[in-house]
């Protein structure tokens, strides 16, 4: 995989509820001012595999092996990086990617399987973000935004108390090991996740 690039790659990660597509619709409009030419972008895709994807989101996993599902988000992530993010990153523009192979480590990580491999495989596979600002919340904070904002119940597969706990401790550990993830408290008014943010892209452009 052509992993040249000239553009800017940030990726917003967090469990569900942290606020990452709220931010990132933020940091768009605010970047897209400043007069820089932005993508939008979120993983899972509408791909072939992304709607296989968001079928277990809605039906639950059933007989689903969380190998097959580590597989689906790959093939989605493939997907997107080839057709998606390295072209917009080879015309110089900003690519902003709600969710991206930190979702994977920590989500698929939590069904059990070994973080620290998926992790492996994914950073071998695909092109390292400049930088990641993970959204952090109390998974309890999470879900209660959820289920305010939507109006809906938590989706089956991933929105469940005692699962997302885990994913959050991966997610944790990670932001603790990696310099390029950048931490932000999300249990706060949008305003403040925003400015937060901003103070960190503003270094890297
Ligand atoms: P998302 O599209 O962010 O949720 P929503 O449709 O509510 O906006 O992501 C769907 C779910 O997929 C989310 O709960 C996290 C999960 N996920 C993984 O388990 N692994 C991954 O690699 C990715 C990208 C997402």
């Amino acid at each position: 995989m052509n992993k040249k690039k000239k553009g800017i790659f940030i990726v917003i990660e967090g469990i569900d509820g942290s606020g990452k597509t709220t931010l990132s619709y933020l940091l768009k409009d605010y970047l897209t001012k400043k007069g820089f030419d932005v993508v939008q972008l979120k993983e899972p895709t509408d791909s072939y595999w992304g709607k296989k994807i968001k079928e277990i989101q809605l039906n639950g996993r059933g007989k689903i092996r969380p190998e097959e599902e580590l597989n689906l988000f790959m093939e989605d992530r493939k997907f997107d990086i080839e057709k998606n993010i390295i072209p917009n990153l080879k015309k110089g523009k900003i690519v902003i990617l709600d969710r991206y192979f930190y979702s994977t480590i920590a989500y698929q990580g939590a069904l059990g399987l070994n973080y620290k491999w998926i992790k492996k495989i994914n950073e071998e596979s695909f092109p390292l973000p400049d930088i990641v600002i993970y959204l952090k919340i109390d998974p309890k904070k999470g879900l209660k935004r959820i289920t305010k904002n939507r109006g809906d119940e938590p989706q089956q597969a991933y929105e469940k108390v005692e699962y997302l706990e885990k994913v959050k401790r991966i997610f944790d550990d990670l932001a603790k090991k990696d310099k390029r993830i950048k931490t932000v408290e999300a249990d706060t008014p949008i305003e403040k996740v925003f400015e937060e943010s901003v103070k960190i892209i503003s270094k890297i452009l």
